[in-house]
């Protein structure tokens, strides 16, 4: 198995691979055009050709990033592609000076197992939590938030310019 930077051949395959997950309520779905607009922020499995599993690493701010579609084949399972994937996602956001990642799932152990603790969800920027809801109302169960420190220095993160917003008032 591989781990990899997704390439826009990969795109089909993580659409489909994410969006079967998420008829089964497992994740959220995901466009083709959605995919294609994030690929450098995915990372693959591989063997040979064949797409193992995926995993998205979105930067929110200076300091924050989220792991998101975190999928595995069925058939693939319990081997460490997952673990991999996780893995190699918090190296990504390490390297891109990220010092605090987080994901919202229902596999909340498998989290934990690799370093990530549970949070709460208003701790996180509003535009998460505010999705969060909107999910939840529309029937979807709660998901846990989790979340990793990472050892960068958090000089990486620059303030919000909220001195932008006064002068606009
Ligand atoms: C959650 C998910 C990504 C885990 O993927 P996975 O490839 O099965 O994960 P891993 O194989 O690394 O770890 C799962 C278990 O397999 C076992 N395992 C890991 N490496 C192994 C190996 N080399 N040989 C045998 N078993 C192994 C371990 O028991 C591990 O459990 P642990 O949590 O106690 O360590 C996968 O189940 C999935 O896609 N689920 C549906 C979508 C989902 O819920 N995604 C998360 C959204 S945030």
């Amino acid at each position: 198995m591989d781990i990899r930077h997704a390439t826009v051949r990969d795109a089909r395959g993580i659409c489909d691979l994410v969006n079967a997950l998420a008829e089964e309520g497992l994740m959220l779905h995901r466009s083709l055009e959605d995919v294609f607009d994030s690929v450098r922020e995915f990372l693959v499995a591989v063997d040979g050709e064949r797409l193992l599993g995926c995993v998205s690493v979105d930067v929110f701010w200076g300091g924050l990033a989220e792991i998101r579609s975190l999928a595995v084949a069925p058939d693939a399972r319990d081997r460490g592609v997952g673990g991999a994937l996780v893995d190699a996602a918090i190296n990504d956001a390490h390297h891109l000076g990220i010092n605090k990642v987080f994901a919202l799932t229902y596999e909340k152990p498998f989290f934990e197992k690799r370093g990530f603790h549970v949070v709460d969800l208003k701790t996180l920027p509003e535009k998460v939590w505010r999705e969060c809801l909107h999910w939840y109302a529309k029937g979807y169960r709660h998901e846990t938030a989790v979340l990793r420190e990472l050892d960068v220095p958090s000089a990486a993160a620059p303030a919000p310019p909220f001195d932008i917003l006064d002068e606009v008032d």
